[in-house]
Formats: C-alpha cells, sequence, structure tokens
C-alpha cells in the first residue's frame, strides 16, 4: 500500500513531472521516467461524467497501474481525475484504488471550455465549499492509506481565490496541494504569479507543491525564493529543456540515478525522439501516424518554449523516415550538441 511519504514527504523536496492530456501519456511518462529526476508523475486527467470510471478504463489509460504504479523506467505515476460531483469522484477513485492506484490527485484547474461546462477543473475555483465535499468525498471513500492530492489555479478570475480554495481542499482531507500559479481567465499566459502560493504554504498545515512557467534553471531558483517551497512540479519546460528536470533535482539534492534502461546523459534529440517512438511502439503497438505527429508535436513545443531551432526543417515531414532524414540535415548543418543545457 502506497503512503503520503511515498509520494510528497513534507521533509524531502519532490519534483513532479505535470499532468499535461495528449501530452504526458504512459510513452512519454516512460521517458521522462528515464531521467531519474522525478519523485513521480500525475496521470493526464481522466473526466467523470455520468458513471463513475471503470477499473478497465484506469488500466488502459494509466497501464503503469498493471505494473506497481510505476513506468517501466521506475517513476511512480499517480492517478488524476475530474469532475464535480462528489459522489461519482468517490465511486470513481475506489475504483482507481482497485485497480491499483497509490494516489489520486484532483483536478481543480483545467480550463478547457467543454471541461468547465460540464462542472469540472477550474470552474470548481468559483465554488470553495464543493471543492471540499469533493475533497472530503473522495478522502473518506478511499483507504486511509491512499493519500487524495488537489490541483488547483490561483483561482477563476482573481489570484487571491487561492486561500479559500486551498484551505478547503486541506478541510476536505487533501493530504498536500498543487498550485498552478495562474488563473483559469489567463489560461497558458504569461505573467505566472508565484508569490501567492508563499502565502499559502506559509497557511496551511499540507505540503505546497509550486508549479509554472519553470522553463530553465533560474526560473527554478526564482521561483523556489518566491515561494519559499520545497516541492516542484514542471509540464512544458521539461519537454522544452530535456535537461531541466535532471538540473532541477540536482539542485534540490533528489534522483538522477541514470535509469539502466536509457542513460540521460547520452541523449541528444534524435535519440530522445527515437525513445519515444519506441515507447510508443511498445506500449500501444505500431501507429506510425500517430508516432510522427507525437514527434512533431515534442519538438513544436521545444521550438516554442526551448532552444530547439529546426522545427521548421522537419515540420513538413510525411513519414517518420523523412522525419529522421530532415532532423539529421538539420542537424548536421548547424552541428546541434546534445542537448543543450540551461547553464
Ligand atoms: C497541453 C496541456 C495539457 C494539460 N493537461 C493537464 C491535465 O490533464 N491535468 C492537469 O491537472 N493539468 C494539465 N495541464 C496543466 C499542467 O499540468 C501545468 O499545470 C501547466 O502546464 C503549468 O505548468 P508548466 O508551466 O510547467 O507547463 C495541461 C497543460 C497543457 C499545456
Amino acid at each position: 500500500m502506497a503512503d503520503v511519504v511515498q509520494f510528497i514527504d513534507v521533509d524531502r523536496p519532490a519534483l513532479v513531472l505535470a499532468p499535461m492530456e495528449g501530452i504526458t501519456d504512459a510513452p512519454m511518462r516512460a521517458l521522462q521516467g528515464a531521467t531519474g529526476a522525478f519523485s513521480f508523475a500525475v496521470s493526464e486527467f481522466i473526466r467523470v461524467s455520468t458513471h463513475p470510471i471503470p477499473t478497465k478504463v484506469y488500466r488502459r489509460d494509466v497501464p503503469e497501474l498493471n505494473q506497481g504504479g510505476r513506468t517501466p523506467t521506475g517513476m511512480l505515476v499517480q492517478v488524476q481525475i475530474l469532475g464535480g460531483d462528489p459522489e461519482r469522484m468517490a465511486a470513481s477513485a475506489i475504483n482507481a484504488c482497485q485497480a491499483g492506484a497509490g494516489a489520486i490527485d484532483i483536478n481543480f484547474g483545467c480550463p478547457a471550455k467543454t471541461v468547465n461546462r460540464n462542472d469540472g477543473g477550474a470552474t470548481l475555483l468559483k465554488y470553495p465549499h464543493r471543492i471540499r465535499e469533493i475533497v472530503r468525498a473522495v478522502r473518506q471513500a478511499v483507504p486511509s492509506g491512499v493519500p487524495i492530492s488537489a490541483k488547483l489555479r490561483l483561482g477563476w478570475d482573481r489570484i487571491d481565490e487561492i486561500h479559500e480554495n486551498a484551505a478547503m481542499a486541506v478541510e476536505g482531507g487533501a493530504s498536500w496541494i498543487t498550485i498552478h500559479a495562474r488563473t483559469r481567465v489567463q489560461g497558458y499566459l504569461p505573467p505566472v504569479f508565484w508569490e501567492p502560493i508563499a502565502e499559502v504554504r506559509r497557511d496551511l498545515p499540507v505540503p505546497v507543491v509550486a508549479n509554472g512557467d519553470i522553463w530553465n534553471l533560474d526560473d527554478f531558483h526564482r521561483c523556489r525564493e518566491a515561494t519559499g517551497c520545497r516541492h516542484f512540479m514542471i509540464g512544458r519546460g521539461a519537454l522544452a529543456n530535456p535537461m531541466l528536470a535532471r538540473q532541477i533535482a540536482g539542485e534540490l539534492g533528489i534522483g538522477c540515478a541514470d535509469s539502466d534502461l536509457t542513460p540521460w546523459a547520452d541523449r541528444n534529440w534524435p535519440t530522445l525522439l527515437g525513445d519515444l517512438e519506441a515507447w510508443m511502439d511498445r506500449c500501444h503497438g505500431p501507429a506510425p501516424v500517430k508516432t510522427l505527429l507525437r514527434l512533431k508535436q515534442w519538438l513544436k513545443l521545444a521550438a516554442t518554449f526551448g532552444t530547439f531551432s529546426h522545427f521548421a526543417q522537419v515540420k513538413a515531414a510525411q513519414s517518420i523516415d523523412e522525419f529522421y532524414l530532415l532532423l539529421s540535415e538539420s542537424v548536421a548543418q548547424s552541428d546541434l550538441p546534445a542537448l543543450v543545457a540551461a547553464d
């Protein structure tokens, strides 16, 4: 049975891989797990609508549950659920535990319009008492050894809403909370507001995980300074700068043993993309069209938010072979170093 400490220990710093629907699926989690840098990952959200989520859906969407709740590269995975109905959320949480979940996170931050229209994600930030009810229902439904956490944004449209919402999540029984440092109205637009996280951290008796716009080591230092947190979650930055997680883990003094399967220090863009392709084949069987989309998706993110400067050369590729050919040509042309580290 998992316990809180296995995921977040108040005395031990943690680095968490953010849930990103359509991006951090099982193949990407396996790949990121090979960094050896993450304390654990949170699964993409699984939405609870008219019926509780059955165990088979968890086993399909979070296949790590079939392997002791860890990626094949050894990283723990927490299951995230999303919805506004306490009873169905509780029933879904019970099924998640039956499927093997060792910890459950509740999503109170998703800004997608369809999700919000259907009473899920960030819309609940407008109703603090409902956050408490949902967390409480889930907390009471699952075994006491399974920690429940809540992932919040600062508010719907005001950053000070976080105080009441976070307090309600804790009253409901959340063992820790994660705060994405912007409101629903802000979407993903800068700036982030890390400062309110510091106030919440000081006020609440549970660990607080700081999240939002940590793109490089300098951002990490500034976020740590502003929030005073010991626990951090990174999402887009981990993909845009594949060395970032190891750099942060090094600063936090955690993790970082190279996985036997894929030694991270030897990776460069072509080998990393090859890793993702291999994990996709292994998790889902060969699906070249989908794989090509995912390879391009990653490089587009790295070009938009990181230092990768060759997306224009590869985006027109029609096949995986052509993709690697174009990539190797651009790599050769500019003598692309291995992964570009921030420092
Ligand atoms: C494409 C995408 C999908 C996301 N999916 C989820 C999700 O399933 N659950 C969730 O709680 N947050 C989700 N998020 C939010 C991230 O977990 C994270 O809070 C946000 O990206 C800010 O962190 P970052 O700046 O390190 O990326 C998603 C973000 C993006 C960009």
